[in-house]
């Protein structure tokens, strides 16, 4: 058996690696030598100079490096999917003739409503955990439907595949427009508490339980009250929805008419502190906004959603100058695309329509919304510590970027820069320009032979 040395378990990369930082939406750190100790941690990031040494102080041998090709291939940190409901899957790219409320009715809850049967929940929640994966997804916030064991199972899938995340088992005890899919306030809360309960149990190092009230129209005054409480006393993360659409933020005005606005109701029910993150937040006012600052609350900005349900245009920029963490989500099936790249063209669309008819105004540029989909989701979901980009300490969750794979769907010159190939992949690249996935060190798609297949 070969004995082992200290950097035998070590993966060293050498190449280009594109991350945002704090300081900066995207750096490009050129001719680095980056490592990743066997516990998944990035442990050293340098220039390639400094090889000799960091081969002594880490004991690995410089002829185990991958060495990535200098202007087809190069790294990005995982994308962060900060909003997906993993259960509309099947109805990804239909249905989107109505919007919110009539859309929710009509397609939403009948498909959620089938996830009672926890074949066809097996077989919808591999499909969503495989095809966000290969689309670079390494970690994605879900919400599933109000059926805990097949909530369990999404679980089960996304620590088979090596996904991380948070799965949140919806919350919902109001459906006047759809009776069969809702639960009692009782059976909610007690369904959610075993949820967390049994995904404990089950110790996935990666997936963790989110509190999940569906959204103020849904859930009586009780059920947002008790899952509050749940929530703090287990110090637990929360997601829901807010200010999405007009309709919807007139119906919640009636149902609590003395609440000052939306982000009131949630924060009278202690729904909103540092672990919330809610979705839209289209129609948010300057002073819900200050109170998400006040509170550490974040918004997951879905700009794919809010164009294909017609529900308006978020202004990113007020809430980024409000100081709001914003992270970005694709809404599958309210957005149509299960892809960040898709999310953040539609980010950076956004804000040009919305520059267009007010001048003056600091449109969001490609290099803010590449950070929004990585470092901004990873601190939207308390994450950032652990993941949304290269720093020494994170775990290296990444993707392989290969510009020049037979299928490309661009092209690039000699002319181009290190900066205008990672700007053509983020506007033309797809998944066919991702080669390998890796969540906290770990390669995870390519998938193992059993389940690989381009097709499925
Ligand atoms: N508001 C309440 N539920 C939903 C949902 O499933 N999708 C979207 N986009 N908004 C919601
Ligand atoms: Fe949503």
């Amino acid at each position: 058996m070969d004995r082992e040395t200290p950097g035998s378990r070590l993966q060293v990369f050498r190449g280009t690696f594109i991350h945002p930082t704090d300081a900066t939406p995207v750096e490009s750190l050129e001719a680095c030598t980056l490592g990743v100790n066997d516990a998944g941690k990035i442990v050293f990031i340098d220039s390639v100079d400094k090889e000799e040494e960091l081969s002594q102080k880490w004991h690995f041998k410089r002829e185990n490096i991958r060495i990535l090709n200098p202007r087809k291939e190069f790294f990005i940190p995982g994308l962060i999917d900060t909003h997906i409901h993993a259960s509309q899957f099947q109805n990804m790219g239909i249905g989107l003739d109505l919007p919110l409320l009539q859309w929710l009715t009509k397609y939403t809850f009948p498909i959620e409503a089938r996830f009672k049967d926890l074949n066809f929940a097996e077989d919808i929640y591999t499909k969503v955990v495989k095809r966000t994966l290969r689309n670079g997804t390494t970690t994605a916030c879900y919400f599933a439907t109000i059926h805990t064991e097949s909530t369990l199972k999404l679980c089960d899938i996304i620590d088979k595949f090596g996904q991380r995340a948070f799965v949140g088992k919806v919350c919902m005890d109001i459906n006047d427009n759809f009776a069969e899919y809702k639960e009692t306030t009782h059976e909610s809360v007690k369904e959610t508490e075993r949820f967390v309960a049994e995904l404990d149990k089950q110790k996935y190092p990666l997936v963790r339980p989110i509190v999940t009230p569906r959204f103020v129209i849904s859930c009586t005054s009780e059920l947002m009250k008790q899952l509050g409480s749940f929530a703090s006393t287990n110090n637990l993360n929360i997601q829901s929805h807010i200010s999405e659409s007009q309709a919807e933020i007139d119906a919640v005005k009636k149902i609590f008419p003395k609440c000052k606005n939306y982000t009131d109701v949630y924060d009278t029910h202690n729904l909103l502190n540092d672990k919330t993150i809610m979705a839209h937040g289209v129609y948010l006012s300057d002073e819900e906004l200050k109170l998400f600052k006040r509170k550490g609350a974040s918004i997951a900005h879905c700009p794919n959603s809010n164009i294909s349900l017609c529900s308006g245009l978020m202004d990113v920029r007020n809430a980024l100058n409000h100081k709001v963490n914003v992270g970005l989500g694709t809404d599958v099936s309210g957005g149509y695309s299960p892809s960040m790249l898709d999310a953040v063209r539609k980010a950076v669309d956004v804000s040009n329509s919305l520059s267009i008819s007010s001048p003056g105004y600091e449109r969001l540029s490609y290099k803010e919304a590449f950070r929004l989909a990585t470092l901004g989701g990873s601190k939207a979901l308390g994450l950032d510590k652990l993941t949304g980009n290269f720093e020494v300490g994170k775990d290296f969750d990444a993707v392989l970027i290969n510009t020049s794979v037979p299928s490309s769907p661009f092209e690039v010159y000699p002319e181009d820069t290190i900066l205008d190939i990672f700007q053509k992949f983020l506007f033309l690249g797809d998944d066919r320009n991702m080669e390998e996935v890796y969540v906290a060190g770990k390669r995870v798609y390519p998938f193992p032979e059993v389940s690989q297949s381009k097709s499925t």
